[in-house]
């Protein structure tokens, strides 16, 4: 008797997948049945999460503890997969690290760690994976910006520049490949609650209606979601009412406060 092929599961590739909103991303593409691939530094914090994961969700988790900042790393990431045969339905580019206070008194090296991070290695993963998903004709890669991409922001220079990279990046392969049956996007948290910004703010999101985001982000059709209707508000004044310039004093102010406490 001739039984039922069981349909191909469904995989993502998550980066800063154990914290934050990383983690509750991966949550929900878990929760929808798809295996997972979970890339972060900290090997025993993902192993941790991926136990989890599998307990919750029944699904298979592997995890490669990668700094992806470094030079040759989304290389290393795209190889590893290649020899484990993953074919990558999704990739959520989400690991990001953020520096604050003013660039005259900031760690050069941090600087351009940040941008090695935040915008290498968001733009080689995406070229690394992407050829495979229009050959076939399917797949998605979500990136994960941030409101900080809509206008600069003194004393989160390089943070808020390295996320308008992302959006202007992912707006343009979007563009590219919206006629192959890939969707590619990106996502613009505002304030979220997690250990990158612990900081007490009004309107501040929980990592899962972020995720939430996500979700329908991935099941829509344009190039760019911003998180939540107070950040899209602001996106909208900062970003198209205000000149550069009376954005960046206007945020300049807010930021100030939080970077140097005066
Ligand atoms: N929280 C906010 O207010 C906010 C607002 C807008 C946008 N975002 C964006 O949301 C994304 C997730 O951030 P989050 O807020 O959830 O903060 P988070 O919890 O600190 O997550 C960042 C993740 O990136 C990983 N990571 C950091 N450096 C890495 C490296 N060099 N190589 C590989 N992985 C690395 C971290 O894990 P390891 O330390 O183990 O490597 C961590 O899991 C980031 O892109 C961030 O810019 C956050």
């Amino acid at each position: 008797m001739k039984t039922k092929e069981e349909p191909r599961r469904r995989t993502a590739v998550v980066t800063g997948a154990a914290t934050g909103i990383g983690a509750a991303i991966t949550e929900r593409l878990a929760g929808q049945g798809m295996h997972l691939v979970l890339v972060a530094r900290d090997s025993a914090r993902l192993e941790a999460a991926a136990e989890r994961l599998r307990a919750e969700h029944g699904v298979n988790v592997s995890t490669l503890a990668l700094d992806l900042s470094h030079q040759g790393a989304p290389s290393r990431l795209a190889e590893w997969l290649e020899d484990a045969g993953t074919e990558v339905d999704v990739l959520v580019n989400n690991a990001g690290v953020s520096v604050l206070g003013p660039v005259a008194g900031s760690d050069p090296a941090r600087v351009r760690g940040l941008v090695d991070l935040n915008v290498g290695a968001v733009a080689e993963l995406t070229a690394l994976l992407l050829p495979a998903m229009v050959a076939r004709g399917r797949g998605a890669i979500v990136n994960i910006a941030g409101t900080g991409a809509y206008a600069p922001a003194p004393y989160l220079a390089a943070y808020a520049a390295s996320k308008a990279f992302v959006l202007s990046f992912t707006q343009a392969v979007w563009a590219e490949t919206r006629r192959t049956g890939v969707r590619v996007v990106a996502v613009s948290p505002g304030p979220t609650e997690t250990p990158m910004n612990t900081r007490r703010m009004p309107g501040k999101r929980r990592p899962d209606a972020v995720a939430d985001t996500v979700m329908s982000a991935l099941r829509g059709r344009g190039p760019a979601v911003v998180d939540g209707g107070l950040n899209t508000f602001q996106t909208f004044v900062f970003g198209r009412l205000l000149p550069p310039s009376a954005a960046a004093r206007i945020a300049g102010r807010t930021l100030r406060k939080a970077a140097l406490g005066k």
